[in-house]
């Protein structure tokens, strides 16, 4: 049996357009908040029985295209002998900074970095019907050392920025390590039963276009490569980087995805032999079904359903009412008793 996305992905005509959710296991469903109640983020998305538990959790309730392992974009960075919790955001324990602790990174073997995720991806394909696919992710170097420098998400990363000003070849040869251990990371998730995998570049927007280029652009461009080489699909999620969409079009990625502020049938226009993912904005799903409803329907008329992957533009809010979310299955269901 096919799965819907992977056509999608390929840009293959499809009955309908398949529908994931951001952060669809997460804290707008009752039954994972009643789950957080006995265990903390962090054990959950350390143990794999669990993991794979939670990761189902939204397609019980929903008919969703696809599932995406329960975890974090942290979740490898223990490998490297970095020690963080999370406050609800990742907080880490010692912020790199300087020369000595980019060396002091260990070298971990592949099978050390986050063997739970690996296990969650194993458990939750073999309980997958065979047509929904399943995603791995990671985060984007960037993103990633947006925490490991600055130490937590704050508003505009100014440390991370300095940094970048003062010291650019230590950002560059941190940057270089992640994204030899992300290569490996997502390469490794598809060997254990990831269809696709999405890179997550929330914090890409934060430089300008001219320093994204020549201090970020190579790195990223060298992961994507790394795993198009392994023949691993890859979806690029870029957030809140208007700036930057033309520069990512031009990376190596079979789905560009964005967030609500950009007009997805642009992009879709400018990039026709690519798929693309998104975008409606997650706040209007608390403005309730009718809303939703309006929403989706706009988006979807907006664009060529060839190759169109529907997703909100960011993760789904802790308050959304379940009600939205039926709206947006439903208005994409739709689309199959239409035509
Ligand atoms: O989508 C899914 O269902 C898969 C799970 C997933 C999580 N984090 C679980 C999580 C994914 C894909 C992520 C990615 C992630 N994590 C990103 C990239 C996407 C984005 O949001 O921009 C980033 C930047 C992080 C870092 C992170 N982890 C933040 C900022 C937070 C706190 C925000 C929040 O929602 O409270 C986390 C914690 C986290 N990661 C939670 C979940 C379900 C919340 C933990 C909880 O309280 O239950």
């Amino acid at each position: 049996m096919t799965k819907l996305l992977l056509q999608a992905l390929r840009r293959e005509p499809t009955p309908r357009r398949p529908l994931w959710i951001m952060r669809q296991a997460g804290r707008y469903l009752p039954e994972y908040r009643e789950f957080r109640k006995s265990h903390s983020f962090k054990a959950l998305a350390g143990d794999a029985e669990l993991a794979a538990e939670v990761t189902l959790m939204p397609l019980a309730r929903f008919p969703l295209d696809a599932a995406i392992v329960f975890a974090d974009i942290m979740s490898p960075l223990p490998a490297l002998g970095i020690e963080f919790d999370f406050d609800p955001g990742p907080v880490v324990e010692a912020p790199i900074r300087d020369a000595a602790a980019i060396e002091a990174l260990r070298r971990p073997d592949p099978e050390e970095v986050a063997p739970e995720v690996m296990r969650a991806l194993q458990l939750t394909r073999a309980a997958l019907p065979e047509t929904t696919a399943l995603l791995g992710f990671c985060g984007a170097p960037w993103t990633l050392a947006a925490y490991l420098i600055e130490g937590r998400g704050v508003k505009e990363f100014p440390t991370l920025r300095a940094f970048a000003a003062a010291e650019p070849a230590l950002l560059d040869a941190l940057l270089a390590r992640l994204t030899d251990l992300m290569g490996e990371y997502l390469i490794r998730q598809a060997e254990a039963g990831a269809d696709a995998v999405q890179i997550f570049d929330s914090w890409a927007g934060l430089l300008s276009e001219a320093d994204w280029k020549r201090q970020i652009r190579p790195h990223l461009k060298r992961l994507l490569d790394k795993v198009g080489a392994a023949g691993v699909p890859r979806i690029l999620f870029l957030q809140n980087a208007p700036h930057l969409v033309a520069a990512y079009g031009e990376l190596p990625a079979e789905v560009l995805a964005t967030d609500w502020r950009l007009d997805l049938g642009q992009l879709q226009r400018a990039h026709p032999e690519r798929a693309i993912q998104g975008n409606i904005d997650p706040a209007v799903l608390l403005a309730g079904p009718d809303a939703t409803r309006s929403a989706t329907e706009k988006l979807l008329a907006s664009l060529d359903a060839r190759g169109h992957i529907v997703n909100l533009g960011h993760g789904i809010l802790p308050t959304t009412p379940i009600a939205s979310v039926e709206a947006l299955l439903e208005t994409v269901h739709a689309e199959s008793s239409n035509t």
